[in-house]
């Protein structure tokens, strides 16, 4: 199955992110991973729709929106009409995840479900069937640069067999904590899409970063 590497630009340098993009799609980058934040499900606070519309401008690379904000159903087509290729939600933060789900995939839009680390798989089992990708939060979210918890990837192998057993064809993404030293790791356990944050964007050459991961994956 192919590997897709997925830069989180939530700790790049936005007084020029045009450039910051260009220098993944040159390391070989395949989808643009935007972390967008609320403020209330995670303590953090990023961006919304219309930067994501700007980077869907600056790029042919997948924008990719995972949103930790509560309450996304009334936000999904502004992530929607913004370009958004796949559009994430977290299990924690909805109550009707069927609804919702089915409602991105009427846009035409991938549609992605997260689970936080002390969240198990089999919550999400009523749903696999319908999903076009699993996130695993390999770190609470909220920051980047956080240290990758081992749990996610007993969760990548219990996502794996499941798709096998099942025969379905949704991705496994994982996010958080990713580098060099255990990317290798995810991706035995049976990662598909590898969210790097800090590891590319606060690097010294954030190409050669990007270029050195994508080998270690494929
Ligand atoms: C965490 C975000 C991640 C994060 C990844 O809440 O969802 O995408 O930015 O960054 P690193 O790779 O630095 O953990
Ligand atoms: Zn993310």
């Amino acid at each position: 199955m192919k590997k897709y590497l997925a830069p989180s630009i939530l700790n790049a340098d936005f007084s020029n992110i045009a450039q910051q993009i260009r220098y993944v799609e040159l390391g070989g980058a395949d989808w643009i991973h935007c972390d967008i934040m609320d403020g209330n499900f995670v303590p953090n606070l990023t961006f919304g729709p219309y930067v994501v519309n700007a980077i869907k401008k600056s790029t042919k690379l997948i924008v990719d929106s995972h949103l930790m904000i509560n309450n996304p159903d009334s936000l999904i087509e502004n992530f929607v009409e913004a370009g958004s290729d796949f559009i994430t939600v977290h299990q924690e933060a909805v109550i009707h995840l069927d609804r919702t789900l089915n409602r991105i995939k009427e846009f035409g839009v991938k549609a992605g479900v997260s689970i936080n680390p002390s969240t198990p798989v089999n919550l999400l089992f009523e749903v696999l069937e319908i999903v076009d990708l699993v996130l695993v939060m390999s770190v609470n979210p909220g920051f980047g640069g956080q240290k990758f918890l081992l749990n996610s990837l007993k969760k990548i192998h219990q996502l794996d067999s499941f798709r096998k057993e099942n025969n379905l064809n949704y991705l496994i993404q994982v996010d958080g904590g990713i580098n060099k030293e255990n990317i290798k790791s995810v991706s035995d356990a049976g990662c598909d899409v590898f969210v790097v944050g800090q590891s590319i964007f606060k690097s010294d050459n954030i190409t050669a970063s990007t270029i050195e991961l994508k080998n270690l994956i494929s």
